[in-house]
Order: C-alpha cells, then sequence, then structure tokens
C-alpha cells in the first residue's frame, strides 16, 4: 500500500478534506528567536504551505471541500495588543500573507530584543510560555481568512469552504492532560467537515459549532494558562 505523500505524487489521489491538526505548544529550544520559528513552522508555516501543496488536488464536489484549521482561542485578536496589527490582521481587502509575514517578523525582532510589543500580554510568565503559541494561532486564524476570502468566489461544485476552529481546552499532552475528551475537542472540527454544503460558511472561526468571530472571545481569558505551564 502507498503512503498518501506517495499516492499524491504520482496523481493516484484526490482530496475532498484537509484537516490541519497538528500543532505544538511550545519548545524547549534555549534560543527565544529559534524556540519561536520552530512554533511557528508547525502552527503557521506547516498550516499555510500544506493547504497551498494540496489545494490542487481537490476534487470538484456538489458538496464542497473543505479545509478545517485547527487553532485556538488563544490567537483572537485581543490578544494581539498592538493597535497597528490589530487593525492590519482585522482588516478585509488588504490582509494577505505578506501583512502575515511582517506581523510574524515584528513579533521575532520583539524575541530577539526581549520586549513584547506585538502582543502585549502583561503577565510575562504566560508571555514566555504561551507567547509563541499565541502568535502562530493568530497568523493561522489569519491566513484562514486569507484563503477564504482567495477561493470565495469558486463556481457551484468547485467550492472550498475554509475555516478555523478551537477545541476547548481538551485532555491531552499539550494540555497537561486538562479538560475535555478528546471526542469533545474533536466535534467541532468533524461538524465543520461534515455540515450539508447549504449550511456551510468560509473564512469563521468557530468554538462548540458557534461562529465566534476572531476579536474576542470571553472563554479565553477564564482559562488558567498559568495552570497549563508545565514544571520544569
Ligand atoms: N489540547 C488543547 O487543550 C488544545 C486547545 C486549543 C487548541 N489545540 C490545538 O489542537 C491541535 C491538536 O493538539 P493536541 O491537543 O492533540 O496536542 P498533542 O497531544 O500535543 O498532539 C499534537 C499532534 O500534532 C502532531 N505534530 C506536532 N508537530 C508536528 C509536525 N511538525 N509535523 C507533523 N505533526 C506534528 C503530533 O505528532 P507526533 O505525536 O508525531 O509528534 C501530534 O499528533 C493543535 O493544533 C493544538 O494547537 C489544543
Amino acid at each position: 500500500m502507498l503512503c498518501l505523500p506517495r499516492k499524491l505524487a504520482f496523481g493516484m489521489t484526490s482530496l475532498l478534506q484537509l484537516v490541519n491538526n497538528a500543532g505544538v505548544a511550545w519548545s524547549s529550544c534555549p534560543d527565544k528567536v529559534l524556540a519561536a520559528k520552530e512554533v511557528l513552522n508547525t502552527n503557521y508555516y506547516g498550516v499555510k504551505n500544506l493547504t497551498h501543496a494540496l489545494l490542487p488536488l481537490f476534487r470538484p464536489s456538489a458538496a464542497g471541500s473543505r479545509v478545517v484549521n485547527v487553532s485556538s482561542m488563544a490567537g483572537q485578536l485581543a490578544a494581539v495588543g498592538n493597535n497597528k496589527w490589530k487593525e492590519q490582521l482585522s482588516g478585509e481587502d488588504n490582509l494577505n500573507e505578506e501583512v502575515i509575514e511582517c506581523f510574524i517578523q515584528a513579533y521575532l525582532k520583539d524575541r530577539a530584543e526581549g520586549v513584547d510589543t506585538v502582543l502585549l500580554i502583561p503577565n510575562k510568565e504566560v508571555f514566555e510560555a504561551y507567547g509563541d503559541y499565541t502568535l502562530s494561532k493568530a497568523a493561522c486564524n489569519a491566513h484562514t481568512r486569507v484563503v477564504a476570502r482567495d477561493l470565495a468566489n469558486r463556481k457551484e461544485g468547485e467550492k472550498v469552504f475554509v475555516n478555523c476552529m478551537c477545541p476547548g481546552i481538551t485532555s491531552t499532552a499539550m494540555s497537561q492532560n486538562k479538560g475535555h475528551s478528546v471526542e469533545e475537542g474533536a466535534d467541532t472540527a468533524v461538524w465543520l467537515v461534515l455540515r450539508p454544503a447549504s449550511e456551510c460558511v468560509t473564512g469563521k472561526f468557530f468554538l462548540k459549532r458557534q461562529d465566534r468571530g476572531f476579536f474576542y472571545i470571553r472563554e479565553a481569558f477564564s482559562i488558567d494558562a498559568q495552570s497549563m505551564i508545565p514544571e520544569k
């Protein structure tokens, strides 16, 4: 049996759905810039590159194809404290991959200089533990909107619905096994993949099967982020 990359390389298969689930919360690399890049490589560049690589292989379907990015409430725009970036990332027509890249570079510059001008997370310990993750998921959310907008005018039968979601605090290695069951965490992603085309929207952020927008989710501020920081 051939594995997926080989099947794709030989044109032996086509796709209907892509769920970008892989993610990391932090890196153990002592160099802060390299650590941030490591997290970004999986949580943002992985999602971006895989989506671009696989989109041409999506086959036409009356039900519409689906891309679901497993993101996080952590990446909501309320966590982006800098108004310039908040404005740029919440733009509609002017938001693109270059803007997202500049946002990332501004954060990496902060990391190199040991300051926080992009996210402005007041709690230093939480910033150190979750700054890279927050940034990467904000970039992932913005990218979801860019791809959704760019594909929005596809004709009937070739539509691709692109959305992101947060599984909520889910009991896995990432959360130190805190939170609800994996089934509950996966529920919204599965629902987005299986929804009838007539009910589908694109370019949205979902939590518990609800479109919650990209700006502010109250639950995010009731999470005790500090309790999820692993002991050294
Ligand atoms: N758990 C939560 O409370 C929570 C909350 C909000 C959002 N999320 C998001 O949910 C998603 C799943 O996380 P999880 O809780 O299941 O975390 P997890 O238990 O740590 O699992 C992460 C998964 O991502 C894979 N992965 C990591 N880096 C990869 C890479 N570079 N290439 C390919 N695969 C890679 C891992 O594969 P290996 O096992 O092979 O390393 C593993 O299967 C993530 O995107 C995460 O950000 C989780």
